[in-house]
């Protein structure tokens, strides 16, 4: 399977609202909130699609100043351990590098062992935690890496 990376158009955003609601089916992100990173000057987000124009994975973050912050990466349940993660988190690291950014800053629900594995691997550290973040339940852990 080929899968191409574009920068996010108002095209893909169904796709990228089914694979938000298998991916975070407790507060997926809405049309809204997609369709806004496409008028955001510090957005940049990027987008996998198979031979048949399909989104299967997205990653996006915001650029402010030297410092980058992660807002959403995702992979559809039916493409997940074949390196669509890893890519999406390289192609996103590359824009960084390009622009300069020193630092990519994250949050992730403590016990997602999947992204903690594949932000671990990229040489992301833990340097925080926020008590009872998501749902007044679950802790996030804040995750940076130095470029
Ligand atoms: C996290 C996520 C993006 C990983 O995507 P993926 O395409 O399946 O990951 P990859 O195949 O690129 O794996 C890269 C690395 O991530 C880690 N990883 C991925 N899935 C994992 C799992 N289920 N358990 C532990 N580590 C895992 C491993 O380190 C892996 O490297 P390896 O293959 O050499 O072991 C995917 O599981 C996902 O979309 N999860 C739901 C959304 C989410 O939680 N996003 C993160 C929000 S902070």
């Amino acid at each position: 399977m080929k899968i191409k990376f574009e920068l996010m158009n108002e095209s893909h955003i169904d796709d990228m609202l089914k694979i938000e609601k298998k991916c975070f089916p407790d507060e997926p992100w809405t049309r809204k909130m997609f369709e806004s990173e496409l008028e955001n000057m510090i957005s940049a987000f990027l987008v996998g699609v198979d031979e048949s124009g399909a989104a299967v994975c997205f990653g996006g973050m915001w650029l402010i100043a030297d410092t980058a912050e992660i807002t959403n990466i995702a992979v559809d349940p039916d493409h997940r351990r074949l390196g669509l993660g890893q890519k999406t988190l390289s192609l996103l690291c590359g824009i960084c590098r390009e622009r300069c950014m020193s630092r990519i800053n994250l949050e992730v629900r403590d016990g997602n062992d999947a992204a903690i594995g594949l932000y671990e691997k990229f040489g992301f550290e833990p340097v925080g935690r926020r008590k009872k973040y998501y749902d007044n339940k679950f802790d996030a852990i804040l995750m940076t890496k130095k470029l």
